[in-house]
């Protein structure tokens, strides 16, 4: 039966993960929340499908008055990034099972405020919604790093990530990508990193730079840690794993998905968005091309909607979803760290200074 469910940000990018919940069969959206009312309503207006009977009525400026007025289990929060942090906790302080859109938090005092909360609430779930961990590319390359048929032990790997991605709103004012200090690893790099952690779980250590680059064409003004960034993670077996992003570059070839190389026991991967070849004794053994990242990405939140009400539902996933989802904002921190201290981080005590409070 559908989860009872609170959306949180109705316009923009936001609006389509109300598509999303929309078209997901797990959940259904009982009541919206937004602080712009009027622009709310004219998305829900713009919104297909079935959508619950008189939902435009039930637009709320706090989750806490949706709440008050109607029955929810679930909130799913895709309101302005530097809101994140003060609205997860006031959801789970109401009792609701929460995702939130990356990055949940934008600084590591806000990330323990969380988990202090979460710790007080120990029956809901917390997920940091990753959208792009789902498609079938995605599921293929983790299945490769995973299962009995792929490569077997990773001993090495790499990922490069470049795309031109404009930071200036229609309005000329920019989006928090362009000036919250440290975003790019959170923002931007999470969404191919957490693809690595949903398969392999943490590195021992990270060593992480960002780079200084301005393009105020696209509203690269020099804020830290915004432009891009290369990390070196190593795996507890000694596996080493090379970063590579920038989203202040001229060309998009494989998007946000990047491109990937694998050296394994059994095997190597080579992934070029949606295309993915698996090699043995020099050979290509398997050769296909899947569905990387759907159009608007709404399908891939119709996934991550989908698998999150199935792990509430069915316990199915639910500390792999919770524990690596929440990972990944962990590692994006240590490469902050490690880039701001010019130091290697050890992942593992840092995750224990953020999470065992
Ligand atoms: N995962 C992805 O692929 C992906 C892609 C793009 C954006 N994002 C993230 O999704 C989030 C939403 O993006 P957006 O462009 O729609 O952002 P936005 O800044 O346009 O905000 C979305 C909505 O949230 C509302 N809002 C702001 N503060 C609020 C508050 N305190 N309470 C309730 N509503 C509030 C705004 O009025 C707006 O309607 C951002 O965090 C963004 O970084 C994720």
């Amino acid at each position: 039966m559908a989860i009872p469910t609170i959306h949180v940000g109705c316009t923009h990018f936001a609006r389509g993960r109300l598509q999303a919940l929309v078209n997901c069969k797990g959940f259904y959206p009982v009541a919206c929340v937004d602080i712009n009312l009027d622009a709310a309503q004219e998305g829900l207006e713009s919104l297909e499908g079935d959508l619950p009977e008189g939902l435009g009525n039930r637009i709320y400026t706090t989750i806490t008055e949706a709440r008050e007025r109607h029955h929810a289990e679930v909130c799913l929060i895709y309101a302005s990034t530097p809101v994140h942090a003060k609205l997860v906790v006031e959801s789970l302080n109401l009792g609701l099972h929460t995702l939130c859109v990356k990055p949940i938090a934008t600084t590591p005092d806000e990330f323990r405020e969380i988990i202090r909360v979460r710790k007080a609430h120990p029956d809901l779930m917390l997920v940091q919604g990753q959208n792009k961990r789902w498609n079938p590319a995605a599921s293929k390359m983790r299945e490769w790093l995973r299962g009995s048929d792929g490569i077997g032990e990773m001993l090495g790997g790499e990922c490069r990530f470049w795309i031109r991605q404009n930071l200036w709103r229609a309005d000329n004012s920019l989006y928090p990508d362009a000036y919250v200090e440290g975003i790019f690893f959170h923002a931007a790099t999470a969404h191919q990193l957490d693809q690595l952690v949903a398969a392999k779980g943490l590195p021992r250590y990270v060593t992480a730079c960002v780079h200084q680059r301005e393009d105020h064409e696209i509203a690269r003004t020099g804020v830290w840690g915004t432009a891009g960034g290369q990390a070196l993670l190593e795996y507890p077996n000694g596996a080493p794993f090379c970063y590579t992003g920038t989203n202040a570059s001229h060309a998009n070839p494989f998007g946000w998905s990047g491109h990937w190389t694998f050296h394994g026991e059994n095997g190597d991967i080579r992934r070029d968005a949606g295309h993915l070849q698996l090699f043995r004794k020099g050979e290509c053994v398997e050769d296909c091309q899947l569905q990387d990242l759907h159009p608007g990405l709404i399908e891939d939140d119709r996934l991550q909607f989908d698998a999150f009400a199935d792990a509430l539902s069915t316990g199915k996933n639910q500390e792999w979803l919770q524990e690596t989802t929440l990972g990944t904002w962990i590692l994006m921190e240590a490469c902050n760290r490690s880039a701001r201290t010019g130091t290697r981080v050890d992942v593992e005590r840092l995750r224990a200074e953020l999470m065992d409070l």
